[in-house]
């Protein structure tokens, strides 16, 4: 082989080289999206969280004083003192990891939710059927438990969120019984 063959095919190879440990750092990049959470990050994620269920609470609230159907109303209730709890412990806990909750879920979110919760015109079962389609509960709880597999670093805080999970599931489960009987 000539002394140029070999000179080019070393430069291709320093060239390939140099891409193989350019897309390795890519890939590390996107696999450290799936490790573990800083507290920083778990802060983060609980305060989103965390409004997510004052909202939650609210809107049931508005939800309750409109229901017009009784074994739906004892539910309701059940959901929104849920809700409420989740919402204190969470902001115990961001406070007890050294941050502040500050974050409020977006105004035309708020404004949707208690149009549709909070509803006079609209019937329980269109209520039911309107938030069990806007959502897929299997695939709420997947990212939940996904996050809380992510905090090995921080057991307390992973262990409220998955009794929290247990707690969604519970609500999430009655939503659909809700559905099976007032939509069948
Ligand atoms: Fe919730």
């Amino acid at each position: 082989m000539s002394q140029a063959a070999l000179t080019r095919i070393e430069k291709a190879i320093g060239t390939l080289t140099q891409e193989v440990a350019g897309l390795r750092e890519r890939v590390d990049a996107l696999a450290g999206s799936q490790g573990p959470l800083t507290t920083a990050e778990i802060i983060e994620f609980l305060d989103r969280f965390r409004a997510g269920e004052a909202m939650g609470e609210a809107g049931i609230g508005a939800w309750i004083a409109t229901c017009q159907t009784d074994c739906l109303r004892g539910g309701l209730r059940t959901a929104q003192m849920r809700e409420g709890a989740h919402a204190l412990l969470l902001e115990q806990r961001i406070k007890e990891l050294g941050g502040s909750p500050s974050q409020e879920m977006d105004e035309s979110a708020q404004t949707q939710m208690m149009d549709l919760y909070g509803s006079t015109k609209l019937s329980d079962a269109e209520k039911v059927d309107k938030i069990c389609s806007s959502f897929d509960p299997d695939t709420i709880l997947q990212q939940l438990s996904d996050q809380a597999d992510r905090m090995d670093n921080d057991q307390e805080t992973q262990f409220l969120l998955r009794s929290i999970i247990d707690d969604e599931r519970s609500t999430l489960g009655f939503l659909k019984q809700a559905h099976d009987l007032l939509c069948a």
